[in-house]
Formats: structure tokens, sequence, C-alpha cells
């Protein structure tokens, strides 16, 4: 959450700041602030609220120069506010930070006593006035900044300059991301890639425990320790114009019509269409490791979770595998058993969600191997893991989780299948079988998107319900899930996601004529379960709003509205099902009138605890 953009080089700073703010947008959007040295000094604007509002103060009132910081805001420490929003500047520095700094109350009685003054309620205005005051005693500002480091407690990724030596920008990071841009007499800093795809692709990421000391030729880069650490820049393949809208009225909508295209990308090279033979370049595992596998534990949080629970159903259908999966938030604080020939899963779109980091320390911790299904190339998670499978699904901008949900589950579908085959326990029929159907994904999602006509029109009839439920069974409860959570995230409408079996177990006492009800049916073994559940929900009144996979058996004749979709095999249904959940949080979204792209309270990713 919080992102960070920074510029020193011989442009002017103020619009390569907005753009990589306008970037970053979706990592908060409380507030937003930039600070651009000038020959006169520091000058700072900072408003409450999206970036527009800074946009328009900066309109008004334009700042020059070449080296400036900016941010925007996702409150964690103070209210959404000016005086809260960063750049935060004591004494002629000024600071950006992402994170938390835990110790901040004992920080800043210490520096109150040394007569510093704030104007701020957040943690982060105490790194300023601690790097101001070491540079007071005289030290440059790069070791001021790390003897400030040396004081705090907690997670930072900080990015500082100072009006008395305005000839060099400081980056460090601690359990925050920071990703160093390279240019041609000109440096960035940024929380995240897409915030650099304008200005460059040659970046260098930050790790943990290093400050970089960047002036417009250089990027020095040591530990906080002050070890020297060389390192290759990376190129980065994503495209300025694959962060862009395309003429969708919302990113969200661009990234549910991508999914096609972005299955297609996790597909490649990774899977024969003929043989259903596996490649999975990023998996280091051989065949006796793979049968020696005693139990996989999948950790990860949100949609990343839910495409987690639908894995686990994979695993153990067609690797034998026992699954347990976890909410990162909830393993990380619990009793860990683990046998040895054990491995952690972390799933993760942004690769920096500090649960699913933290959860993955865990496991290191007691000495178990970890791979990362992940989107973000070069993020804090892939590199901790031991083997990382990226989900190639491109930047997803909007908060709201939809192509990177779809591409983690074939991932998942793809590791399913791989160790199925190399422990011996996937007959080459099946698998021929379902490997052929799992090449159909992207064209029957496409016939999906084809009806988006039929999603609007289910969502004008029920935009205006206080409550939904979201019922389904097997592999596709996870999806009921999912389909809950982002009506609720995009629409702020009560949903809940049970599997069709509980519902007479509690929650089918807020059935009434008010609450639509959502029931995904295919044609699978529960086929008849799902049917006897749909009709408890109907004696009680409920509006049923029916999904199917294939054609009508008899289901639309109970529902209120039925939306018949394309055949696949019962375990690839969960492909059919979220596409046009999405697309019906989307349009009811939509029709409420919310931020879609950046619903309220959220962060897309959340890099604190
Ligand atoms: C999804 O729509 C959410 N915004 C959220 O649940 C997200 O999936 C979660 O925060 C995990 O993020 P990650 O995949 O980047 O780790």
């Amino acid at each position: 959450m919080c992102g960070i953009v920074g510029y020193i080089g011989h442009r002017e700073a103020t619009p390569v700041l907005l753009d990589g703010l306008k970037r970053l947008e979706y990592r908060g959007y409380d507030s937003a602030g930039v600070a651009v040295m000038n020959g006169t000094g520091v000058q700072l604007r900072r408003c409450e609220g999206k970036l527009s509002n800074l946009e328009a103060a900066l309109k008004k009132s334009p700042i020059n120069g070449n080296l400036g910081l900016g941010h925007t805001r996702w409150a964690t420490h103070g209210r959404p506010c000016e005086t809260n929003a960063h750049p935060h500047m004591a004494g002629g520095v000024v600071v950006v930070h992402n994170g938390i700094i835990e110790n901040y109350e004992e920080l800043r009685r210490f520096l109150e006593e040394r007569r510093h003054h704030f104007a701020s309620e957040t943690d982060s205005e105490v790194l300023s006035h601690l790097i101001e005051d070491y540079a007071n005693q005289g030290i440059d500002l790069k070791n001021a900044v790390r003897k400030a480091l040396g004081k705090v407690e907690g997670s930072y990724a900080i990015g500082v300059f100072s009006e008395k030596d305005p000839t060099r920008l400081i980056a460090a990071r601690r359990a925050s991301p920071l990703v160093i841009g390279l240019g041609h007499g000109e440096n960035l800093i940024a929380s995240d890639v897409p915030a650099l795809l304008n200005q460059t692709r040659d970046v260098v990421f930050m790790e943990d425990g290093e400050i970089a000391e960047i002036i417009p030729g250089k990027v020095s880069i040591e530990t906080l320790r002050g070890e020297k650490r060389e390192r290759s820049p990376q190129k980065i393949t994503w495209t300025a114009a694959m962060a862009e809208k395309a003429g969708y009225p919302h990113f969200m909508l661009k990234e549910i019509c991508e999914q096609p295209e972005a299955i297609i990308d996790t597909l490649r090279g990774r899977i024969s269409p003929e043989t259903g033979e596996t490649f999975l370049e990023g998996l280091k595992i051989d065949e006796e490791e793979c049968r020696a596998l005693q139990r996989m534990t999948l950790v990860a949080c949100g949609t990343s979770y839910y495409a987690g629970l639908v894995g686990k159903f994979w695993f153990e259908e067609l690797a034998q595998l026992p699954v347990e999966v976890d909410l990162s938030s909830e393993f990380r604080y619990r009793p860990l058993v683990f046998t040895p020939k054990s491995l952690i899963l972390a799933i993760s779109q942004s690769g920096e969600t500090a649960d699913t980091l933290a959860a993955v320390q865990e496991g290191k911790r007691l000495g178990i191997r970890s791979l990362a299904i992940c989107n973000v190339v070069g993020s804090t998670l892939s590199r901790h893991c031991d083997h990382v499978l990226y989900t190639h699904a491109g930047p997803e901008i909007g908060v709201a989780s939809t192509k990177a949900f779809t591409t983690q589950m074939v991932t998942l579908f793809l590791l399913a299948l791989h160790l199925g085959q190399r422990r011996g326990v996937l007959p080459l029929e099946r698998c021929r079988e379902i490997v052929k159907e799992l090449f159909q994904i992207p064209k029957r999602i496409e016939e999906i998107l084809q009806e988006k006509e039929k999603l609007k029109r289910l969502a004008q009839r029920y935009y205006h319900a206080r409550d939904f439920l979201y019922i389904a069974r097997g592999v596709n409860y996870p999806i009921a899930l999912e389909g809950a959570l982002k009506l609720k995230e995009i629409s702020y409408i009560h949903a809940e996601g049970y599997p069709a079996g509980e519902l007479k177990h509690g929650p089918i006492a807020l059935v009434d004529e008010n609450v639509p009800v959502v029931i995904l049916v295919s044609k699978g073994k529960i086929f008849s379960k799902v049917v006897g559940n749909l009709e408890e929900v109907k004696a009680r009144g409920g509006k049923i709003v029916a999904f199917e996979i294939g054609t009508d058996s008899g289901v639309q004749d109970k529902a209120s509205d039925w939306i018949g979709l394309p055949s696949i095999d019962d375990l690839l249904s969960p492909f059919m099902f979220i596409v046009p959940l999405q697309l019906l949080a989307y349009y009811i979204a939509v029709l409420k009138g919310t931020d879609v792209d950046q619903p309220r309270n959220l962060a897309k990713s959340v890099t604190v605890e």
C-alpha cells in the first residue's frame, strides 16, 4: 500500500512523478503529494483524496525542478487529510514512506524532547525529523538516513532528499517493495514497476536492508551495514500500453476481457497440447522428489486464497497429494506442524503481500521449501521463494483481481497435472482428455464475453438488492466465495459465498424474496445435490439466479434468472463460472456509480500486516 515515486535527472520532475503516481494510484488513494526541489528550495503540494485533486492543485500552481518525490497514500496511522499526506518535510529533509514505523511513538517523544515539532499524526513523519536530526550533526545525507533507520522498528520503503544537498536521492527498503529505474542521465525510484514503464524498462530491485544513493548518472547500492552491492539491471518485458485502459471505461473491464489472451500466455510453452506433458521452467523438483512429496500447504490472501482453494481440489484429484490451504495472516501466527517432505506454495498477484511474505518466512524458519505462484516478475515473493512459477497475466491495475485469478488457476492446474504425471497417479488417457479441454478455455471464455449484454441486463434487475448469497459445491465453492468478494469489493453490497450443502445449517435463515441467491450448477457428480439445494432455496421464496454449464436441465424453470454457459469438463468449470460473476459484479458497480477501479478503503498491494 502507498505508492512512492522519485526522480533525479535533467527533465522536469513533476510530470514524471505524476505519471508514475497515476500508475501507482491502485496502491492507495487517500491522499497524494509531491515535493520538488527548485532554485529557491523545496516546493510541496499535497491534497486529500484522489490524485486528480493534486493534479488540479499543480495546474493552478505549478512547480519546476529536476529532483522530486511523489506519494499516493493508503492511510494506516492518521486519518486521510492534507497534513497527513506525504511527502513529509523537516528542516529541508523530504521523505516519502510506505510501510509502518512500529516504534514511532517512542521516537516521536525522543524527538519532541529535542525540540522537533510535528505537523501530522502519521508514523512516517518521525523519519524526516530523525534524518534531519542526524544531518544537523554534520552527517551526510546517506549516513543520516542509515543512522535513522538503525533506530527504526517496522517496515519501510523510503525516498529521501534534502534541500541542503540537492544532488542526490536516497532510497532504502525493509519489508516494503522498492525498485530503481535506470535512465540516461536520469534515474528513478518507485514502489512498483508500472510507475516506471513510460520512462525506462531497465530496473534494479532493491533487497531488504539495502540503501541506495542515486545521482543522475549513477546508482550505488550497499547494505545498511555498508557492504557494497553490485547487481545487473533486469529488463522488464511489460510495456506502458499494457498498463493503459485502451479505450475501456475501467481497467477492471479491460482486464476481464483480457482473460482469454492472458490464459494463452500462461499456458504458452508449459504444456504439450498433444501429449499433455508439462514443462514448468520455474520448478526445479525432480521426479523422485515429486513422488516423495507428502503434503503441500498453500498460503495466500483474498482472491489468491480462493484460487488456492480451487487448487486444493485439483491437487487432490489429479496428483493425489494432500493439501491444506491457509490464509497467510492466520498461518503465520499458529503452531505449525510440518513433515520434512512438505512444500509451501505461496500464491500472490503482487508478490508483495506482507502476510504472505511472512508466511513464507515462517516456513523457511522451519526448513520447509517454498514455491511462489506470482504475477509480478522480480517481486519480493518471487525472490524469497526457492521456486517460482509466473502467471504471465500482464499488469493488473484494477484493485479487484480478475485476470490474475484466472491465470493463478491455470498455473495451479498445470502444477497439479505436473505432479500427477510425475507421481505416476494420473492415467494418460484422463490426462490427454483434460488437457484437450484445458486448451478450449480461452475460446469458451471468449464466447462468454460475447454475451456481456445478458450480464448487463441481469445487473439492471438486481443492483438494488442489499444482500446476495452465492452458493456452489465442490470445486466451484471457492468460485462462489470469489464471486461474492468481487461484488462486495466494488459495489459495497453485502454478499456471502457458501457451500450449497451448508445453507440449511444456518444461512438459509437469511433467504427471503429480497435476497438474490446466485447458484452455480455444473453437470458433474454432484449435479443432483446442487439442484436439491436450489429447491431448498426456492421453497423459502428465494430469488434464484442460476448459472448453468451446458444446456438447460430443468433448472431454468426453477430460477428467476438463468444464464447458460459453454460446456467444459467439470474439473475446469470454475473458469466458466468466474467470468460471468466478474461481469455481474462489474455491471452492478457501474450502475451503483462506485469507483470500480479504486473502491473505497482498499489498496491493490497490501504491504502492511
Ligand atoms: C482481490 O480482488 C483483492 N483486491 C485482494 O483480495 C487480493 O487478492 C489480496 O489482497 C491478495 O493480493 P496478492 O494476490 O497480491 O497477494
